[in-house]
């Protein structure tokens, strides 16, 4: 009954919920750095703006996400015919794959990099080209090197989820200009606004330029701390985005989420208040993983891949039990590392009491 091509797709793993780890380890209290949210939560605009909305959702949204799409459009500098909205960047990510691929297509998806890329071509039967480079960050020239007559799509997630490493501005421009048009890129900037080196590659500015064989992805998720509201969306050349329209759910971004984002894009303080946020945590687990001698990727995202040197089950386990939910990497075909999102000064500094403790359990176990 089952399709074939959907036997192929590996499950998401999800960081664990909070409910779940307190529900089965009979704790409270618990703290989740696992996947990659924001721990200041949204801000009192979009709070404000889900209560006044809450009379309304006995209608159905708007299909056109009017008011949202004006609004991004001015933010970004774009036309509202470059712009589409889904319910999250898993909408967005669904919707392309549908729109564009076949199965005799294949898709370039560097490793390690977030599984989705892999579920929706999976999903449309078209058949994924891993590409695995130099390093753990995204090797460019490895991928130009898996090109072939049949490649569709190519994901570059920029920074790259679990690895938070980036690829930079003009080594970027350079893959793209050296691309056969025909080829779509991907750029996923879920973590844009974290990013702070000088040389970080806009996407819109590059769609902008004139690169018209790229769809750039954003998503309310992480800066504005909504994930559970499910908002993302992606800009592209209009005729891409016409198409993809007409695949998309009539009602695929919930009337919640729609006036939430609206609000979002008003939040200034609080975006900023989360960049900063993260920068501090960016610095102080540098600094702690530095006094203990653990080994790590810098980042440019709003968490760290730590290099655990071993099968990190054992810490993911102590920090579990513990109260602290981290994400195991194994699924990502890294079975030594964890990832862990950068908490609030408070939940930053439980990560590190509770990992020391660990180091000196571990210790004395192993001895
Ligand atoms: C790189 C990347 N893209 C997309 C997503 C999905 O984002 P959304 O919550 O908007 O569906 C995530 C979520 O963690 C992600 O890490």
């Amino acid at each position: 009954m089952i399709r074939t091509c959907i036997e192929k797709i590996p499950p998401y793993i999800p960081g664990k919920p909070i409910e779940e780890v307190e529900r089965e380890l009979g704790l409270s209290g618990v703290t989740k750095m696992a996947s990659n949210e924001n721990p200041l939560g949204p801000s009192k605009e979009v709070r404000q703006a889900i209560t006044n909305a809450l009379d309304k959702v006995f209608y159905y949204p708007d299909a056109n996400n009017y008011y949202l799409i004006k609004a991004l459009a001015e933010g970004l500098g774009v036309n509202e015919d470059r712009i589409i909205v889904g319910s999250g960047l898993d909408d967005v990510n669904r919707i392309l794959a549908e729109t564009i691929l076949n199965p005799t297509d294949e898709v370039v998806i560097p490793q390690p990099t977030f599984s989705m890329y892999q579920t929706v071509t999976l999903l449309m039967g078209a058949k994924p080209i891993l590409v695995t480079g130099k390093g753990l960050g995204n090797d460019l020239q490895a991928i130009a090197a898996a090109v072939t007559k049949k490649t569709k799509l190519i994901f570059i997630c920029n920074p790259n989820n679990p690895t938070g490493t980036i690829v930079k501005n003009e080594e970027l421009r350079k893959f793209l200009k050296g691309l056969p048009r025909k080829i779509l890129v991907v750029i996923d900037e879920a973590y844009f606004d974290f990013a702070d080196d000088p040389d970080f590659p806009n996407g819109i500015d590059l769609l902008q330029e004139g690169f018209d064989n790229i769809i750039v992805f954003r998503t309310f998720s992480k800066i504005h701390g909504m994930a559970g509201l499910r908002l993302g969306y992606a800009v592209a050349e209009p005729q891409l985005i016409q198409n993809m329209l007409k695949v998309k759910d009539p009602f695929n971004v919930n009337l919640l989420a729609q006036a939430a984002g609206l609000a979002a894009l008003k939040s200034k303080k609080h975006v900023l208040l989360s960049k900063e946020l993260v920068q501090t945590g960016r610095r102080f687990f540098y600094k702690e993983l530095d006094e203990l001698g653990i080994d790590y990727l810098p980042t440019q995202a709003n968490f760290i891949l730590i290099n655990w040197g071993r099968d990190s089950k054992e810490i993911y386990q102590f920090l579990l039990q513990h109260g602290i939910i981290v994400r195991p990497t194994h699924s990502f075909g890294l079975p030594d590392y964890f990832r862990v999102t950068f908490g609030t000064a408070e939940q930053n500094d439980r990560f590190f009491r509770v990992l020391r403790e660990g180091i000196k359990k571990l210790k004395s176990d192993n001895r």
